[in-house]
């Protein structure tokens, strides 16, 4: 029998939530940090625009506040916007010592000056996004990456992909993990445990989203009591490349912060038609709008032009999107980009407070795993980024403070595989994973109705059963505990959209499509779940 792996904190998903967590805890702690595939490869490292915060002199915290809170559109939790932008700038700070390259303004006088170059995404009222040129998640995923290899209490595990947690006299203390590389699950076991999986994007047919995006922490936490919140609100991103052989290629919303013009098939600009901001209008009504007039004309994409900036601006700028759409054939510099709405983030989560704690205790959620109030119904650009660095450092304070008083984990069954055997099927895993998402996107998209909810729920049902009786017979695999925890998402995804009965934000329904008068969350309790919340 393997021994189970030991270590004081065990955190799942290297992103910059994960990385962060890691970065900020005490250096005496040791310290796993799980990677489902290769580092730098996840949602994160795939963020083109950049992160929101306070840093120019003529915006204000309350401006980003208020912007956030209009956003998401009644439903943001005051003190969790007022506590995430409050720490804007000391995270930007803190992102800058780590060794963040973000841009300067090309106009400044001196470096002295650090004054960074902010663009403009929708929703903001003033330039609030700081960036490394079109490759933001990447400049901050990299650098975090190299910090958390450099550090001695901390220990990488790539190719691991969670099961599920370990739960024991009430307490999390660990999780069972694959090796995916030698085929075998192991225990990892620790005195506090983070999620930081990321959301559960892939659970569409078309996403920006990198192949991770499986939900598997919100699954996992659910599966272990604790509740999840407003999973209704996906929100899809209005622009992603619209091309054959472009596999969920986002073109950054900057562009349009930039002067990018939307327009439809025949050259005309439509987005005034639906909201004053135009194309800056937050991203709900921008999706919906390009949704609809797709729909209206039978077109297959609408078109993103920002061909009017010079060249060298372009390639400044947008050096990666630039780069890419010449690889494709498309010069950005001369001619529109097509573009279509696609499956990007996922608003709600797993329940926690303002230092990412879920109901179950040693259990902390964060970043995109996690509902803390912020997004509401609906997130406003570039705000996750900063969410994922604010909450790190908040849960890493109080993993600290409360490990000293935290007994060591109880001892804990190994993995057992002696019911199981290797599947002969696996081309049921990849039938089952295509109708997931093509229902998803079908039934569960940008415009809802009871019905289509309905046939969703019946067939999520199905396939949850499926999943059920292979899981109970094969050996685990990653595409399994992807699909098992997709298909547990989703439902959840669905449950939340049935039960708001209104159109609010990211959830649009032809069959409510008024805003109630009263904005409540949607709430979701495992039945079986003894935690308090
Ligand atoms: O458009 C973008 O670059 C995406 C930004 C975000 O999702 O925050």
């Amino acid at each position: 029998m393997a021994t189970p792996h030991q270590h004081d904190v065990l955190i799942i998903g290297t992103g910059a939530a994960g990385l962060s967590l890691a970065l900020h805890l005490p250096p005496q702690l040791r310290i796993a940090l799980i990677c489902k595939g290769q580092l730098n490869e996840g949602s994160t490292y795939w963020a083109q625009g950049g992160m929101a915060a306070v840093l120019h002199t003529r915006d204000t915290v309350s401006s980003h506040v208020e912007d956030t809170l209009a956003a998401g559109a009644g439903l943001c939790h005051r003190e969790a916007v007022e506590f995430t932008v409050n720490n804007s700038r000391h995270c930007v700070e803190w992102l800058v010592s780590q060794g963040v390259d973000f841009d300067l303004r090309e106009d400044q006088h001196s470096i002295a000056e650090r004054e960074f170059h902010l663009t403009m995404e929708g929703g903001h009222s003033h330039r609030r996004i700081i960036h490394a040129a079109d490759r933001t998640g990447r400049a901050i995923s990299e650098v975090l990456t190299e910090k958390a290899m450099q550090a001695e209490n901390i220990e990488l595990f790539p190719q691991r992909v969670a099961v599920d947690l370990v739960v024991a006299n009430g307490r999390c203390q660990g999780a069972y993990i694959l090796d995916r590389e030698h085929d075998r699950v192991e225990l990892f076991q620790a005195r506090s445990v983070v999620l930081a999986t990321g959301g559960a994007s892939k659970a569409y047919l078309y996403t920006s989203n990198p192949d991770g995006a499986s939900g598997d922490g919100i699954a996992m936490a659910w599966r272990a009591g604790c509740r999840v919140a407003n999973l209704e609100f996906n929100q899809f991103h209005p622009t992603c490349l619209y091309h054959p052989k472009a596999k969920s290629f986002l073109i950054t919303e900057a562009i349009r912060g930039e002067g990018g013009r939307l327009l439809l098939p025949d050259g005309n600009r439509f987005m005034q038609r639906f909201d004053e901001r135009g194309e800056l209008a937050p991203r709900d009504i921008v999706a919906r709008a390009i949704d609809h007039e797709m729909k209206r004309l039978g077109a297959d994409c609408v078109f993103l032009d920002i061909s009017h900036k010079p060249r060298d601006f372009l390639r400044s700028h947008f050096p990666t999107i630039m780069e890419r759409c010449a690889e494709l054939g498309i010069d950005i510099g001369s001619e529109p980009i097509p573009v279509v709405p696609a499956a990007h983030y996922t608003c709600g989560g797993v329940v926690v407070d303002t230092r990412g704690r879920t109901d179950l205790p040693g259990l902390y959620a964060i970043g995109e795993t996690s509902c803390t109030g912020l997004h509401g119904a609906n997130r406003m650009a570039s705000n996750s980024l900063l969410e994922c660095i604010v909450y790190a450092e908040a849960a890493a304070g109080d993993i600290a403070a409360a490990l000293p008083g935290t007994g060591a984990p109880d001892p804990a069954p190994p993995w057992d595989e002696s019911q199981v055997t290797d599947s002969d099927e696996d081309v049921v895993i990849s039938h089952n994973w295509d109708e997931l998402r093509r229902f998803m996107w079908d039934y569960v998209g940008i415009v809802r109705t009871n019905k289509r909810l309905q046939r969703a729920l019946h067939r999520v049902e199905l396939l949850q059963a499926e999943i059920a009786e292979y899981y109970g017979n094969y050996k685990v695999s990653n595409d399994l505990l992807e699909l098992r925890n997709l298909a547990m998402v989703a439902e959840l995804m669905i449950r939340c959209a049935i039960s708001r009965k209104e159109s609010r934000g990211l959830h649009y329904t032809l069959d409510y499509p008024d805003q109630l008068p009263t904005a409540e969350d949607t709430v979701l309790r495992p039945a079986n779940s003894a935690l308090q919340g």
